[in-house]
């Protein structure tokens, strides 16, 4: 019977071609580290944080009166529901420690060179739709610092010269955040975003296949077979299923114990402020976004001119999308890059997770300073990485794994 099933659907549709292609005889590098397990990961929270919305989405209720009520709803009466909750509020952060490792590890092992831009690219599309889907999300709860977030946040587009009040309100839908907002939002975050986000998934692996993965060591493997072999590759499944598997158990261990013990990992997930009802005419008294958008927000606070602060947020994302040609050095892994590549991403890293932390705490003339510096170590490496990377003196290459 089953053998009859398979070969009815063989005949119908080419799922033995589609395996083949993606698991079997998909060839990939037998040196990948636990940086490639990323990827995978970062694979299996979207899939959850679809399941769990789909639950999340059978008792929220996405009115202004009702949502933070449907919540509370959700957190002390629906069975399970505190946990479908904290699986995808947790998710949501961790979608972004592992997101950010995965764009570390494209840094490191020069995987945005060619011939993987699209790659990047692609990738750097996702993460600027994911940071809508969080935002988005982030109001649902309608507490008061989804409420006061989202006005600060849709606010900032009113600094553009011209458009900028017009485009605030189109967004708005209202002249504050509010009921119409909220329905928007929801149904962006519950459809659109992930429809764009499906297909940007598909297609960022795609692109990825059609190339072939880097490795650690960042050398081309196109080279020619040994007898008839190529032994510095081997099959994704089931060399790397098998590894990824091991690694999701790892991760999940985490995961949960986060879940289950501290969800909202003192206040780093789930904000305090946050289980206060919204309230149009109370302001908090310290207004923050969730920790994964602080490194941008301490880029706007640092800059006394709001136009010129959105700027250089804004732009402190779109130089992402330019590191394929920035970077000109002859060699991608950082293991065979000159000291000047290692300082410039040290001081980036430091830079950036300065500049996360200082968009957490409150503002002091210091930290100021401080912000100003580490938006400059921020856009330092990407601007000087034309010069440094062409400079320095690099490593020998092996000729092979
Ligand atoms: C929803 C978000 C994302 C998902 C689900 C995803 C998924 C994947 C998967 C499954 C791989 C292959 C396994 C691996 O190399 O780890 C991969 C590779 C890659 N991704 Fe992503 N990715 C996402 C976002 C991003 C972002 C934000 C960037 C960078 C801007 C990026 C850049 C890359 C690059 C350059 C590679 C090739 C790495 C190599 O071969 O060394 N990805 N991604």
């Amino acid at each position: 019977m089953a053998v009859k099933l398979s070969r009815w659907l063989k005949q119908r549709f080419p799922i033995e071609k589609t395996y083949q292609e993606n698991l079997t005889h998909y060839y990939v590098p037998k040196n990948f580290n636990v940086w490639y397990l990323l990827g995978s990961l970062a694979l299996f929270i979207f899939g959850l944080q679809i399941f769990t919305g789909i639950f999340l989405t059978m008792y929220y209720t996405p009115t202004a009166k009702e949502a933070f009520a449907s919540i509370e709803f959700i957190m002390r009466d629906v069975n399970y529901g505190w946990l479908i909750r904290y699986l995808h509020s947790t998710g949501a952060s961790f979608f972004f420690i592992v997101i950010y490792l995965h764009m570390f590890r494209s840094l490191l092992y020069g995987s945005h060179k060619r011939p993987r831009e699209l790659v990047w690219l692609l990738g750097m599309l996702l993460y600027l739709v994911l940071l809508a889907e969080a935002f988005m999300g982030y109001l649902l709860p309608w507490g008061q610092m989804s409420y006061w977030g989202a006005q600060v946040i849709t606010s900032l587009f009113s600094a553009i010269p011209g458009i900028g009040p017009k485009l605030t309100l189109w967004m708005r839908g209202d002249y504050t955040v509010a009921d119409a907002t909220l329905h928007r939002f929801f149904a962006l975050h519950i459809i659109a975003m992930p429809l764009i986000m499906i297909f940007l998934v598909r297609l960022h692996i795609k692109a990825l296949h059609y190339v072939g993965a880097n490795n650690p060591t960042g050398i081309d493997l196109a080279m020619p077979m040994v007898n008839g072999k190529n032994n510095q590759i081997i099959p994704f499944h089931p060399y790397y299923t098998i590894k990824d598997l091991g690694g999701l158990a790892v991760f999940l261990l985490i995961f949960v114990v986060i879940v289950f013990f501290a969800p909202e990992f003192g206040g780093y997930f789930l904000e305090p402020t946050n289980f206060m009802p919204a309230d149009p005419l109370q302001t908090p008294s310290h207004i923050a976004p969730i920790w994964y958008m602080t490194p941008f927000y301490a880029m706007l606070r640092a800059i006394p001119d709001k136009l010129l602060g959105v700027m250089i947020m804004a732009a402190a994302i779109a130089i992402l999308f330019v590191v394929p040609w920035l970077d000109r050095s002859p060699v991608r892994s950082i293991r065979y890059r000159g000291w000047m590549s290692k300082v410039a991403l040290f001081i980036f890293s430091l830079s950036f997770l300065g500049l996360g932390y200082l968009g957490l705490v409150d503002v002091t003339p210091l930290r100021t300073v401080f912000a100003r510096i580490f938006t400059t170590g921020y856009f330092a490496f990407f601007l000087l990485m034309p010069f440094y990377t062409a400079l320095e003196k690099t490593k020998l290459l092996p000729e092979r794994l």
